[in-house]
């Protein structure tokens, strides 16, 4: 078996790509957005912005009446779709990345409701992939925004610890973002691809990457392996 792993390493170093990463933020006053921003500076990442379909709304207007009562709907009744403030189509194939970065606002000790909307849409075609999240409040802690996030995405690879931005922090974001994908391991989890293997009728091996993308066709025997998901120089590997 030792013997086996070894070769599909080598194997599997040949074939391995590049990692992608998404960002994915939904911003009302521009804070979140500021902070993406400066992210992608540091890193490179496909972003896409989440826009409620109803334009103009004042979310804050008499002491945040309408964010508050956009909290409740999905607070009440977070398993029905109606709870979720409608938002614009998203162009994005969650399916092409590994990693996914949520840039969030806080609202009322919760995730900003029409991210949830996104997350609701889109959390289960989430599973599995890298998920960091960021969080831009005024002095609330994200405890909540964090738990919102794992309901949401609930087999989600959550990466620990998320990133609490204050607002009064946002024009210095640069080193605590710095830090914090040091903290992560970003530099190692963004050079991982995810390699799927599955055994054909000839019992040789078809590798995938985890986008469903074929690398390479019947390339080896993994007969001695038992099933389960393996990590050979970062790389995992799932055997079914
Ligand atoms: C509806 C609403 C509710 C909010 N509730 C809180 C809160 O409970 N605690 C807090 O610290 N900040 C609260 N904030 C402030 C935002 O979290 C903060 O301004 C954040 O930086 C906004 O990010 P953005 O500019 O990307 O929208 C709230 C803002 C809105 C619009």
């Amino acid at each position: 078996m030792k013997r086996t792993v070894i070769s599909l390493t080598i194997a599997l170093i040949a074939i391995a790509a590049q990692a992608k990463t998404l960002i994915a933020y939904y911003s009302y006053t521009n804070n979140v957005h500021d902070i993406v921003s400066e992210l992608t500076s540091q890193i490179e990442a496909d972003v896409v912005r989440i826009e409620p379909a109803e334009k103009g709304l004042d979310y804050a207007a008499n002491y945040y009446e309408l964010g508050s009562a956009l909290i409740s709907a999905i607070r009440n009744n977070p398993d029905d779709a109606k709870s979720y403030p409608a938002i614009d189509p998203v162009d994005v194939n969650l399916a092409d990345y590994d990693t996914i970065i949520i840039g969030a606002p806080l609202w009322w000790s919760n995730m900003a409701a029409p991210l949830q909307t996104f997350l609701f849409e889109n959390g289960a075609a989430m599973a599995g992939k890298n998920i960091g999240l960021i969080v831009s409040s005024a002095s609330s802690g994200i405890s909540g925004v964090e738990s919102d996030a794992k309901r949401l995405i609930p087999d989600g690879n959550f990466l620990s610890p998320s990133l609490w931005i204050r607002s009064s922090q946002t024009s210095n974001a640069a080193t605590m973002i710095e830090s914090w994908l040091k903290t992560i391991g970003y530099d190692a989890i963004s050079d991982t691809e995810n390699i799927r293997i599955e055994q054909n009728n000839e019992k040789k091996y078809t590798v995938f990457s985890i986008s469903g993308a074929m690398m390479a066709k019947n390339v080896l025997s993994l007969q001695n392996l038992d099933k389960g998901i393996y990590i050979v120089n970062r790389k995992k590997l799932y055997v079914k």
